[in-house]
């Protein structure tokens, strides 16, 4: 395990309750209870399994404060996001007095506890503006943090259980997990790959260029909370599953899954994915085109370009930057402007929402933009829809 990269800030830090877990129960019982929302749901189990290492917790003040402004933490460390917890006045008042919370998911389990609570005020629009680079409710991301509560409760987790979800089970890799089995593979250089879609050729091309400089691939996509409109969870793993069936060696490559919420934040979300993949155990990350990003709100390579304001080293993980990718009718195969001379006119590409509308048509994907085992997947579960 020592050959592999450092997690973030130098160790993994889990907040599973563990053999503390009946001690864990009985305080919850006597604490007052808050209710998670989806996406701080999602953070509790990233906090827990030690995907967000070095957090024990959400975010307190002095730590909210200077990742809104300067994304580090109070003591210079990276961190782009505020993983914060919401609550009313009278909550915040009430889990401050009691010295914590009992924490339930939104449908009502019981899930862990809050523990050395520090409640404070903030200002949505600021960090939307910071974070999101926008103050338009139109952004998904900014629209969940304008439906937060007026407070912020800082403070240690310790986790139960986590709340019910899809369950992959064959693809359930927590941080330990993943080190172990990339450690049991003998894999030093690990890339990840991000996605929260059906891998398509022009993902598949920036994979393979990457799989060409290291051991072996992490296909890691988000499985938390993603907006109406995208293509469900249990729908993408059924395509993940197909591809690496027909068109990767299964020596090469693991599949895992991140419960972590799309916050759709493009360039400071490449940065957290990043850093989440360090501790999952990766030492290379593929940064494409418009990485985590939403409509128009971030330019093509933004996602990119902010690793550059870090020191070299401050982010152990090595972004890999790709430009945008696509079928090339000139070279007859898949290319960039870095590896083919062609023309707007000679390159395939669809859009996300074209690609849902052929879907919802009935229309078949083309092969120049997805495999047509993939396609096949796709074109089942949109007909399924149709009941
Ligand atoms: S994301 O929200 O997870 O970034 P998506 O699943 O579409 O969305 O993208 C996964 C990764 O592939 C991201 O790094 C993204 O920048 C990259 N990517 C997606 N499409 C292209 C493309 N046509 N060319 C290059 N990179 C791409």
């Amino acid at each position: 395990m020592s050959d592999l990269i450092a997690p973030h800030g130098g160790s993994l830090v889990q907040r599973a309750a563990g053999e503390a877990a009946e001690a864990v129960q009985e305080k919850a019982a006597e604490l007052p209870p808050l209710t998670l929302s989806v996406r701080e749901m999602c953070d509790f189990e990233m906090i827990a399994v030690g995907a967000f290492s070095p957090l024990t917790g959400y975010l307190r003040r002095a730590d909210y404060e200077n990742v809104v402004e300067n994304m580090r933490l109070a003591d210079g460390l990276p961190w782009p996001i505020p993983v914060s917890l919401s609550a009313s006045a009278f909550e915040a008042r009430t889990v401050e007095a009691a010295g914590g919370a009992a924490l339930y998911s939104p449908d009502g389990a019981l899930l862990g506890i809050l523990e050395q609570p520090e409640a404070y005020g903030y200002d949505k629009r600021r960090e939307a503006k910071q974070v999101f680079l926008t103050e338009e409710e139109a952004h998904p991301g900014v629209a969940e943090l304008y439906a937060q509560k007026e407070a912020l409760i800082g403070g240690e987790i310790k986790a139960l259980r986590f709340a019910r979800r899809e369950l992959f089970e064959d693809a359930e890799l927590p941080p330990a997990a993943s080190r172990a089995a990339f450690a049991e593979r003998g894999w030093k250089r690990v890339v990840a790959f991000q996605t929260r879609n059906p891998i398509h050729r022009a993902h598949e091309y920036i994979i393979k260029s990457a799989m060409e400089i290291v051991d072996g691939l992490f296909l890691h996509p988000l499985i938390g909370w993603t907006q109406e409109g995208d293509i469900p969870a249990e729908a993408r793993m059924e395509c993940y599953r197909t591809i690496l069936k027909h068109y990767f060696p299964a020596d090469r490559v693991l599949l895992g899954s991140m419960p972590s919420a799309m916050r759709y934040a493009g360039p400071r979300e490449a940065v957290l994915h990043a850093l989440a993949r360090q501790n999952y155990g990766c030492t290379h990350f593929i940064v494409g085109r418009d990485h985590a990003g939403v409509g128009n709100y971030y330019g093509a390579y933004d996602a990119q370009r902010i690793f550059d304001q870090f020191e070299p080293g401050e982010i152990g993980i090595e972004p890999l930057r790709f430009e945008h990718s696509f079928y090339c009718l000139r070279t007859g195969g898949m290319a960039t402007i870095k590896t083919s001379p062609a023309g707007m006119q000679e390159r395939v590409f669809l859009s996300g929402t074209k690609v849902r509308e052929m879907l919802s048509n009935g229309e078949p994907l083309p092969p120049e933009f997805t495999r047509k085992e993939v396609a096949e997947v796709l074109s089942a579960w949109a007909q399924s829809l149709k009941g």
